[in-house]
């Protein structure tokens, strides 16, 4: 079957993708709905988590991304696969990942992966750019105590800007990191490689609030 064709970019802001979802009921859409948890936002096409899925049975894992099209062909191809450790979800990061994870139970949610998030390099389309400080805060609200945030781009000063964003918040602490610390890599990740340009790379872990 060939590849569902959608549009590139979308724009985050426009008022098609200002939606609010359904909060998330974990129990609906994973078979064993207890076991640590794995959110990748951009997913994509859900290549990456299709086969840390395979891989990873005692694990579930969630994609949510903002491209309708990429998401339903993503649950129909694990549907084929009958991978009950795997969904996705539309969604627009930016403004409703706290809504679809707030029922989330707070010690599930183990691992978050955010990798090349952006194509939005123009400064005059900062705004559009998916990790900012109200992203961070969702994350790390819903990261249980101990979880990790995995964070990868090959455009430099946007791995600033996002590291940054991390390594303000007060409930994190950054881990060293030599290599990618998943033995799968993203379809963005390939190309970038093939191509032998840099990546940029950085983990945090999230801790229990510092007491001052
Ligand atoms: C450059 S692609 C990288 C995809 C994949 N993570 C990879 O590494 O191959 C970025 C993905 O993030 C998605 N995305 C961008 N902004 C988003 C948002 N606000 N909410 C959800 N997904 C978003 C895009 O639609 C796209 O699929």
């Amino acid at each position: 079957m060939p590849r569902v064709r959608v549009h590139q970019h979308v724009n985050p802001l426009a008022p098609f993708y200002r939606f609010t979802p359904e909060p998330l009921q974990i129990e609906n859409v994973f078979a064993e709905s207890d076991l640590p948890l794995h959110l990748d936002i951009g997913s994509a096409r859900g290549r990456f988590l299709l086969k840390m899925a395979e891989i990873f049975p005692a694990q579930n894992f969630l994609g949510v991304e903002i491209r309708e099209p990429l998401v339903k062909e993503a649950n129909r191809i694990k549907k084929e696969e009958n991978l009950t450790n795997l969904h996705y979800e539309f969604c627009n990061a930016t403004y409703s990942l706290d809504r679809l994870l707030e029922q989330l139970p707070s010690d599930v949610l183990q691992t978050v992966t955010i990798q090349f998030p952006d194509p939005w390099y123009k400064k005059k389309h900062a705004k559009r750019r998916m990790v900012k400080d109200n992203l961070v805060e969702t994350v790390v609200g819903h990261l249980k105590i101990t979880g990790k945030v995995f964070v990868q781009t090959d455009v430099d000063f946007l791995a600033e800007e996002m590291f940054e964003l991390f390594r303000e918040n007060e409930n994190l602490r950054e881990i060293n990191l030599c290599e990618n610390p998943f033995p799968i890599k993203t379809e963005r990740e390939i190309a970038v490689e093939e191509k032998g340009l840099p990546i940029y790379r950085a983990m945090f872990e999230k801790q229990n609030k510092k007491t001052k």
